[in-house]
C-alpha cells in the first residue's frame, strides 16, 4: 500500500465577474418585462408577478458577493438570462476540457509534473456537456496523458469524491499519478429567471494531482484518509437529461434547471455534514484540536460558519476556515477545492486539515490531510 499525498492544485478563473448589483439590475428588468408581457394573466390571477430581487437580501442570506461567469452579456440580457457559448466543432476542443485543461496546467506545474506523467485523469463535475466521449478522454488526450480517464458526477461533491477513488487507485498501486478536475460551467444550468437561486453559482474549474507520496516532487499534502456518504433527497434536482425529447412539453420547463428547497437543505445538511466530519475524525483518531484548517464548500456563509464552529468545537479564528464565495459564489464541486488551494500553502508540515464539499443528492465527502 501506498501513502497518497496531493501534490499539485490549480484554479483557473473566468475573465469576467458579475456583481450583486449587475445581477440584480438585470433580474430586476426582466421581472418588469415578464410582468408587462403577462399583465392580463396576471391581473386575473392566472400566474403570479415576478417580485423584485435585491442585492441586500444576496449578501446577507449568502455572503456572496460577486461571481465569475465565462459570459455574462447573455446573462445579464434581461430578454434572455443565460449565458452566449459558441457552438464548437467536434474538432475543436470542448469549452469544459479547455477550462479543464488551464487548471491541469497550472497544478501539474505546482507538482513539478508534465501530462505525459499522468496515468489517470477523473472529470469530477456536476454536469457534463455531452453525454460521450467523456470530456476527461479529451483532457486525458489534449495533456498527452496515459493510462485511463473518466467522467463522473456526484453534483456539489463531485471533487472530493473523485479524490477518494483516485487516492484508493495510489493507493493500492493501479495508477501513480492522477488529475481531478472539476470543470464548473454552472451558468449553463442555472435558472437566472428565478431570484430565489439567481444569485447562487458561479463558473470555474479547479484541478488536484494526486500521486504516491514517495513520487512527490515538493511541498505536498499526505491524503490520510477519506470518507464518503449519501442519501437521497429531492431538495436540489435538477430533471434535464437524455430522455428530455421523449417527453411532452419539455420546451422551456423549470426542473431543466437547478432547483433547490434552499430553506430544507440548509437544515438537513448542516447536522449531516457536521456529524460526517466528526465521525471521519474520530473513526482516524483525529481531534478538533489538532485541525489548523478547515476547507469547506462554499454555497453559504452562515452554513460553513456553522459546520466550522462544530467541527472545531469553538468559533474558527481569522483564516482557520477561509471562505472563497464572496468572490466566486458558490462554484459546485469547485469550491472546497478553491479554498484549499488559495489558502494551504502557509501551512507548516505536521499541520493537519479536512476538505469537505456537500451538495446535491444528498452527498458529502471528506479528505483529512496533513502537509508533510
Ligand atoms: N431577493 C429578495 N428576496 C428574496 C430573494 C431575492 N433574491 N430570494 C428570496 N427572497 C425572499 C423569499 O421569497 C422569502 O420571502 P418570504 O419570507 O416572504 O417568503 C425570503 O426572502 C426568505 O427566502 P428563503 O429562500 O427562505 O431565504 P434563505 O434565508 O433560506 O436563503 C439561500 C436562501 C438559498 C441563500 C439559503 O437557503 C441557502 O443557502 N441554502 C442552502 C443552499 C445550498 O447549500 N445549496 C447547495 C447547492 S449545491
Amino acid at each position: 500500500m501506498h501513502m497518497p499525498a496531493i501534490t499539485g492544485t490549480g484554479v483557473f478563473t473566468p475573465k469576467e465577474t458579475v456583481t450583486n448589483d449587475e445581477l440584480v439590475a438585470a433580474f430586476n428588468a426582466h421581472a418588469d418585462l415578464f410582468n408587462t408581457e403577462n399583465a392580463e394573466a396576471i391581473a386575473a390571477g392566472e400566474i403570479e408577478a415576478k417580485p423584485h430581487s435585491s442585492a441586500e437580501f444576496i449578501f446577507s442570506a449568502s455572503g456572496i458577493e460577486q461571481r465569475y461567469v465565462m459570459e455574462k452579456s447573455g446573462v445579464l440580457d434581461p430578454a434572455r438570462m443565460y449565458p452566449h457559448l459558441r457552438e464548437r466543432s467536434d474538432e475543436e476542443v470542448s469549452i469544459m476540457a479547455e477550462i479543464g485543461l488551464d487548471a491541469c496546467t497550472t497544478a501539474l506545474e505546482a507538482a513539478g509534473r508534465t501530462g505525459v506523467e499522468v496515468d489517470l485523469v477523473i472529470c469530477a463535475a456536476s454536469n457534463h456537456e455531452r453525454a460521450y466521449p467523456a470530456i476527461a478522454i479529451e483532457i486525458q488526450k489534449e495533456l498527452g496523458a496515459g493510462g485511463f480517464a473518466f467522467d463522473m458526477n456526484v453534483a456539489c461533491s463531485s471533487a472530493t469524491f473523485g479524490i477518494q477513488a483516485a487516492a484508493d487507485m495510489i493507493r493500492s498501486g493501479s495508477v501513480r499519478c492522477a488529475v481531478v478536475v472539476s470543470p464548473e460551467i454552472t451558468s449553463g444550468h442555472l435558472e437566472w429567471r428565478d431570484r430565489d437561486c439567481h444569485f447562487i453559482f458561479g463558473d470555474v474549474a479547479t484541478a488536484v494531482v494526486l500521486e504516491r507520496a514517495e513520487d512527490a516532487q515538493g511541498a505536498h499534502f499526505l491524503v490520510h484518509s477519506t470518507r464518503c456518504a449519501t442519501q437521497f433527497s429531492n431538495n436540489i434536482r435538477n430533471n434535464n437529461g437524455f430522455l428530455r425529447r421523449t417527453r411532452d412539453a419539455m420546451e422551456d420547463r423549470r426542473d431543466m434547471q437547478f432547483m433547490q428547497n434552499g430553506r430544507k437543505v440548509f437544515k438537513e445538511v448542516l447536522p449531516l455534514v457536521s456529524t460526517h466530519i466528526a465521525e471521519h475524525m474520530t473513526g482516524e483518531g483525529w481531534s478538533s484540536d489538532e485541525l489548523k484548517r478547515v476547507w469547506l464548500h462554499q454555497a453559504n456563509k452562515a452554513m460553513n460558519d456553522f459546520i466550522g464552529k462544530k467541527v472545531l468545537g469553538r468559533t474558527p479564528e481569522a483564516g482557520e476556515q477561509p471562505n472563497i464565495l464572496q468572490d466566486y459564489a458558490n462554484t459546485s464541486s469547485a469550491g472546497s477545492i478553491i479554498a484549499f488551494s488559495q489558502n494551504s500553502g502557509d501551512l507548516a508540515p505536521g499541520d493537519k486539515g479536512v476538505i469537505c464539499s456537500f451538495g446535491a443528492g444528498y452527498s458529502v465527502g471528506s479528505v483529512l490531510v496533513e502537509r508533510a
